[in-house]
């Protein structure tokens, strides 16, 4: 895969699949030196496993879009945490995801883009702070869901909340009781953010996704003036794409 994403492209990797991935790319190799620093801090296993799959996905997947190694990209971190490409002649934006499982990473040309994965089924504590982290309008949909899906339905607000925030580069800094999102199911899903007003609420994507049977994921877009309605999402994974470029170089 060559030339930026013609939407969004949503690229996925498996935890299972880090350590297979780390024999043809080592993690020496592959992080700068602040990455290092991190990963050497990180003590929780889990954590800096998800830190090594966040690394791998992100710099394969850019290496994607333009002639960079995978470990030659640097990044610098935005006001809120946020990594950033810096250097970024390629207008490139991506975010990042991790949930027990699963590692994401969504990349589009200069649109802003946020992503949120989680597993399922909710935590019951989690659930009960919808009280206090969803609108007055949300937690009406949650109360009128039947009981045996709320916990799924709960997960669907929670990332499209999340990637909303991650994609305006704020995360839970923003209260998530301030803005809204519709009625879920929903075929086109959209939110209601008083802070934004109508017309750049209307320029939000969202998509909603299920993973395999686990995961429940969200990616949030916003489209530039000159997009068609809704633009074309891709989904790539990791190890596929790997794999045939292996392939394909192996028929050369
Ligand atoms: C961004 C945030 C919502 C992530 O929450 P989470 O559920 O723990 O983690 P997720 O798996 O969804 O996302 C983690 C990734 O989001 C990205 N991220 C970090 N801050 C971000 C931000 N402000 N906006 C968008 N993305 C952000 C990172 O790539 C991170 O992965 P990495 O640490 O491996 O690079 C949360 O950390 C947050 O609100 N941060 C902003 C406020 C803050 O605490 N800042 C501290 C530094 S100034």
């Amino acid at each position: 895969m060559t030339g930026a994403p013609a939407g969004a492209d949503l690229w996925l990797l498996e935890e299972a699949a880090i350590d297979r991935l780390l024999a043809s790319s080592p993690l020496d190799e592959l992080l700068a030196p602040e990455e290092r620093a991190r990963h050497a801090r990180l003590r929780h296993p889990s954590v800096r496993l998800r830190f090594v799959g966040a690394r791998l996905l992100s710099r394969h997947a850019l290496s994607a879009y333009a002639d960079v190694p995978p470990s030659a990209w640097r990044f610098r971190l935005g006001p809120f945490g946020r990594p950033l490409l810096d250097p970024n002649p390629w207008n490139l934006a991506f975010n990042l995801a991790h949930a027990d499982g699963l590692v994401a990473c969504v990349i589009t040309r200069g649109r802003a883009c946020g992503v949120d994965v989680e597993r399922k089924p909710a935590r019951p504590e989690a659930l009960r702070l919808a009280g206090r982290w969803f609108s007055a309008d949300e937690r009406g949909y949650l109360e009128a869901t039947p009981p045996e899906a709320r916990s799924d339905r709960f997960l669907e607000y929670w990332v499209l909340k999340e990637a909303y925030t991650k994609a305006l580069g704020v995360g839970l800094t923003r209260p998530f009781n301030s803005f809204a999102f519709s009625c879920l199911p929903a075929d086109t899903i959209a939110v209601s953010d008083s802070g934004a007003g109508e017309a750049e609420c209307a320029r939000w994507q969202f998509e909603l996704l299920r993973i395999g049977t686990e995961h429940v994921l969200a990616i949030a877009v916003r489209r530039m003036p000159a997009d068609e309605r809704r633009l074309p999402l891709r989904i790539v994974d990791l190890v596929e794409h790997r794999g045939a470029r292996g392939a394909a170089a192996g028929a050369l």
